[in-house]
């Protein structure tokens, strides 16, 4: 059965002019496109969405960084769309991330506190559910 996966292209994949290549790919993996907006995230969003990270060291500065400019928020639609799109992501640092993957292919490090990625992927059926609820409240 199909189920639903939050990802975002983070500002530094917005201003890098990586949306539409982010979108090709799950596209091209075979996942369904059942929402997409441009968001200007607000303190308040990242602070619920990012829940799990307040109190850690970098946390200041990924605000900061999500508030930077406007973040893509997809939900993508499939069999284990949220594994299946961690698997394109691949691993947090991009600068060790696999080649073939989003971050391995289009990512390195840069200066900076925050790691900057690209893109976000929901990590668990919970988490894509409140996720989808504070980016697209009453999809
Ligand atoms: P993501 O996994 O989408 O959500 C948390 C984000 O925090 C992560 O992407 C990175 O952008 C950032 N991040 C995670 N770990 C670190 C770290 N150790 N140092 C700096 N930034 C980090």
């Amino acid at each position: 059965t199909a189920e639903r996966t939050l990802v975002l292209v983070k500002p530094d994949g917005v201003r890098r002019g990586l949306s539409g290549e982010v979108l090709r790919r799950i596209e091209a993996k075979g996942y369904r496109l059942a929402a997409v907006q441009l968001v200007h995230a607000t303190p308040e969003l990242l602070t619920q969405h990012y829940a799990e990270h307040a109190g850690k060291p970098f946390f200041g500065s990924l605000v900061e960084f999500m508030l930077s400019g406007p973040t893509l928020a997809v939900v993508a639609e499939g069999v284990r769309v949220i594994e299946g799109f961690r698997s394109l992501a691949g691993a947090t640092d991009p600068t060790t991330a696999a080649p073939g993957t989003i971050r391995g292919d289009l990512g390195r490090a840069w200066d900076g506190a925050v790691m900057q990625n690209i893109v976000h992927g929901s990590d668990s059926p919970e988490s894509a559910a409140r996720e989808i609820g504070l980016w697209f409240p009453g999809l």
